[in-house]
C-alpha cells in the first residue's frame, strides 16, 4: 500500500523539495500536502508549482495558545489522511498533545549530530565549541524536543573560517540526501539508520 505523507514547512522548503522530488517511481510513499504555519512560507509556493495540495494555518492569531493553533492545524490537514508527517524545516515547537496521535509516524530534521545541540543555533554553537565535525540527524520525533530515536545521520567537516553560514550551507547539501533516503526506508517499514559517508 503506498503510504500518505504530509510536510510541515516554516520556511522556503528546499528540505521540502528534495523529499517531493524523491516520491517518483518505486517510491513507497507519495505526497499528499504540503502545510505551513505561515502563510507567506516561500515553500507554499514551490509545493504549489509542484501540483502538491499546499495548505496553511498562520500561528500568529492564537499568540500563546499552541493547543488552539495545533487543533486548527490538526483539523486543516485531517481531509489529506496522511500515514507520515514530515517535519521540514518547520520551526514551531509541538506540544504532546499534537505529538502523540502521530507516535512512530513524525519525522523530523535538525540540522546537528543529535544528541549534541539540541534547539537553535546549531552551527554557530559547534563552531564556538571548537568541533572539527558537524552534521544533521532525522529522528522520530517525540513530545522531548529534538529527542526522538535517530533514523539517520550525515557528517561534514568544519573547515577553518567556517562561518554559521557556511557551515549551514555544507550541512544543508547533506540533508538534502538525508531526509529522502530515511524516507524512503521508513516508508518501506525499516527503521534501520542511515548514515551517510563524509562527503569528499
Ligand atoms: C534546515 O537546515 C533544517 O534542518 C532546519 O531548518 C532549515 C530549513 O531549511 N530545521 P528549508 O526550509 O528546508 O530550506
Amino acid at each position: 500500500m503506498t503510504r500518505r505523507v504530509g510536510i510541515l514547512i516554516s520556511g522556503g522548503g528546499s528540505n521540502m523539495l528534495s523529499l517531493v522530488r524523491s516520491m517518483t517511481g518505486d517510491h513507497p510513499a507519495r505526497p499528499v500536502f504540503v502545510a505551513s504555519n505561515d502563510p507567506g512560507a516561500g515553500g507554499l509556493e514551490k509545493a504549489r508549482g509542484l501540483g502538491i495540495q499546499a495548505v496553511a494555518v498562520d500561528h500568529r492569531p492564537f499568540g500563546k495558545d499552541r493547543a488552539a493553533f495545533e487543533a486548527a492545524l490538526s483539523e486543516a490537514i485531517a481531509p489529506y489522511e496522511a500515514d507520515i508527517l514530515c517535519l521540514a524545516g518547520f520551526m514551531r515547537v509541538l506540544t504532546a498533545g499534537f505529538v502523540e496521535p502521530w507516535a512512530g509516524r513524525m519525522l523530523n530534521i535538525h540540522p546537528s549530530l543529535l544528541p549534541k545541540y539540541r534547539g537553535l543555533d546549531t552551527h554557530a554553537r559547534a563552531i564556538a565549541a571548537g568541533d572539527t565535525e558537524a552534521g544533521c540527524t532525522v529522528h522520530e520525533v517525540t513530545p522531548a524536543l529534538d529527542d526522538g530515536p535517530i533514523l539517520g545521520q550525515a557528517r561534514v567537516p568544519v573547515l577553518p573560517g567556517d562561518t554559521p553560514g557556511t557551515l549551514a550551507a555544507r550541512v544543508l547539501e547533506q540533508e538534502h540526501l538525508l531526509y529522502p533516503a530515511v524516507l524512503r526506508r521508513y516508508a518501506a517499514g525499516d527503521r534501520t539508520p542511515v548514515f551517510l559517508p563524509a562527503p569528499v
